[in-house]
């Protein structure tokens, strides 16, 4: 009552009134000028990185948001499926369940022996920590368990994701792309598919250690994130890191300012980005860049290799999803992905002989000698280039360009072609081809085949150098992603096929699986290697289980997956 009665205390009680309606407008206004501020602190973690000063800052006003505005239209990705293929038949569900099983029963073996470490050793029933002890393979597992629907198992799950510390750790340093895609990708994921605040809690705490890295005197990351270095200001970018490292953290870091509204991690990877369009076209090999770079002084014209595998291969994957995560609105990345696709078309890929005339496509390295402009191909396949088919065909379909889906197709069939070529049904890590002189023609010369080649490997196979099979996803990744792309039910078959000789190469159907030593050799012969990496449940048995599910589940046209399978969503068309 004394409020509204005129008196001497009238003048400074209105003012205060007004004072506040005017503080209450203003933060009222400016919650809807920029996005809402991340409503979440650090929790639980026993360092707070993002109180750590820095030495190098950039202030928030010359940070690069983020592109605004109506998304730009990216042609659709997915074939246009009649509603039949919506509904699982009995084989269809079958196959599904198949999949689920196998995930279920090496979930179950890795949190019964090897939790709360990052790995299962399949053979001696124990973990291991190999990605900073963080239960690498429970969080990279995340989201398969939410797609395949275990809800008891990702409920039970969510409390170990909220007690995670990622100052408590035995190591002195980790990977920042490894605990990138694994870590930071599978929570994104997790979180954009169940709405779980933990989840995104947990990621903006890895996100600002992972930030950290980036400050450096010129804001690239190290290869290697050293808790020490960084907390001593001393961290520097590497002369000769693997280009895929701070190349493919675009994703993640774009998600991560997308979900927070915090535009720090969008400029940290914006910096790169300007960096790769700035040396793409005068490098070694115009278009490409080397597989190692020069990231403290900024320069990609040092080195003469050049590859879509190890050490490069997600830098390549990164530039189509990216145009896809921003909505089409930053046109850089198709323009990039454009030019290095046409020089890898020109140099790297290769038909190579064999004895049917299957005509289909594998992807070798390039060295460019020193002495003018001879490029030479190194033609070995390496298990990890398989993911390139899917690659050019999420490009292709994406950016409408024709050529590149004819291409997509020949790689992916040449990857599940060399699986069927040998004893096991897999293919080997790293082996060697006869490649033809050109992609029209190419007759099968036993002459030829005799000299060059090994005949005690499949014909057409010069050397098995690395015959292990280490569980990997990419030739799976292509074959699904032609499938949801071309709608071809083949591809589906060829899945199958892939899908029964890991189960019965890598676990024989009762334990849980394990890498394998060596694929060239009889099924009563495979050595079982004590390994099990997070990238099976995290990638392989993902793929496996998607392209059994109605297309519909994770489409294309409204996820994009990190180069760890992890589905992030897309902005609204
Ligand atoms: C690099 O070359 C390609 C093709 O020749 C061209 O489209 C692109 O704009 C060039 N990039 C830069 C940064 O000049």
């Amino acid at each position: 009552m004394v409020l509204w009665k005129r008196g001497p205390g009238s003048r400074r009680v209105s003012l205060l009134f007004w004072s506040a309606v005017i503080v209450f407008l203003f933060y009222h206004y400016r919650s809807a000028l920029y996005p809402a501020p991340n409503p979440f602190s650090p929790g639980s973690s026993g360092y707070d990185w993002s109180k750590m000063r820095r030495q190098y800052p950039i202030a928030e006003f010359e940070m690069v948001r983020p592109p605004r505005g109506p998304p730009v239209p990216l042609e659709r990705i997915q074939f246009n499926f009649p509603r039949p293929a919506y509904t699982l038949d009995v084989k269809q569900h079958a196959q599904r369940e198949a999949v689920k099983t196998a995930f279920k029963r090496c979930w179950d073996a890795y949190m019964e022996h090897a939790f709360p470490h990052d790995e299962l050793m399949p053979v001696s029933l124990d973990g291991k920590d190999t990605f900073g002890g963080w239960s690498a393979t429970m969080v990279d597992a995340l989201d398969t368990l939410y797609i395949m629907g275990f809800t008891e198992e990702f409920a039970a799950a969510l409390p170990a994701v909220g007690a995670l510390d990622w100052s408590d750790t035995t190591l002195t340093s980790v990977n920042v792309f490894e605990t990138t895609i694994r870590y930071l990708g599978g929570l994104l994921s997790a979180y954009d598919l169940s709405g779980e605040k933990v989840i995104l809690m947990k990621a903006v705490e890895l996100g600002e250690m992972l930030y950290t890295a980036f400050d450096t005197p010129n804001h690239f990351p190290p290869f290697w994130f050293d808790f020490s270095d960084a907390k001593a200001g001393r961290q520097k970018a590497g002369k000769s890191d693997p280009s895929a490292s701070p190349c493919s953290l675009s994703l993640e870091f774009t998600r991560l300012s997308q979900l927070t509204g915090e535009p720090k991690y969008y400029d940290a990877i914006d910096r790169i980005k300007r960096f790769l369009e700035s040396s793409q076209n005068s490098t070694r090999l115009p278009g490409m860049w080397p597989t190692f770079i020069d990231f403290q002084n900024e320069l990609a014209d040092k080195s003469s290799d050049f590859t879509l595998g190890a050490q490069a291969d997600s830098l390549y994957e990164y530039l189509p999803k990216m145009s896809a995560l921003l909505g089409g609105r930053d046109p850089i990345y198709e323009q990039m992905y454009r030019s290095a696709m046409t020089t890898a078309e020109k140099h790297m890929i290769f038909r190579p002989m064999l004895p049917n005339g299957d005509n289909v496509l594998f992807i070798g390295d390039v060295h460019v000698r020193p002495d003018g402009d001879g490029v030479s191909l190194q033609p070995d396949g390496q298990h990890l280039t398989c993911f390139a088919g899917g690659m050019f065909g999420l490009g292709g379909k994406l950016f409408g360009i024709r050529e590149q889906l004819a291409t997509a197709e020949k790689l992916a069939r040449g990857c599940a072609l060399a699986y069927a070529a040998f004893p096991t049904g897999i293919m080997p890590e790293i082996f060697g081809l006869l490649p033809c002189a050109s992609r029209d023609v190419c007759e099968w010369d036993e002459d030829r085949w005799v000299t060059e080649g090994d005949t005690n490997l499949p014909k057409g196979f010069k050397h098995a150098r690395d015959p292990r099979y280490l569980l990997r996803p990419e030739a799976i990744e292509s074959i699904f992603l032609m499938y949801r792309i071309t709608g071809k039910p083949e591809y589906q078959d060829i899945a199958w096929r892939m899908f029964l000789a890991i189960q019965a190469a890598t676990s024989g159907g009762d334990t849980a699986n394990s890498a394998i030593k060596d694929v060239t050799v009889g099924p009563k012969e495979i050595t079982k290697l004590d390994q099990m990496e997070s990238f099976w449940l995290a990638e392989t048995l993902k793929y496996f289980y998607l392209i059994f599910s109605p297309p519909d589940v994770i489409s294309l046209d409204e996820w994009v997956l990190n180069t760890e399978a992890h589905p992030l969503k897309r902005p609204d068309r």
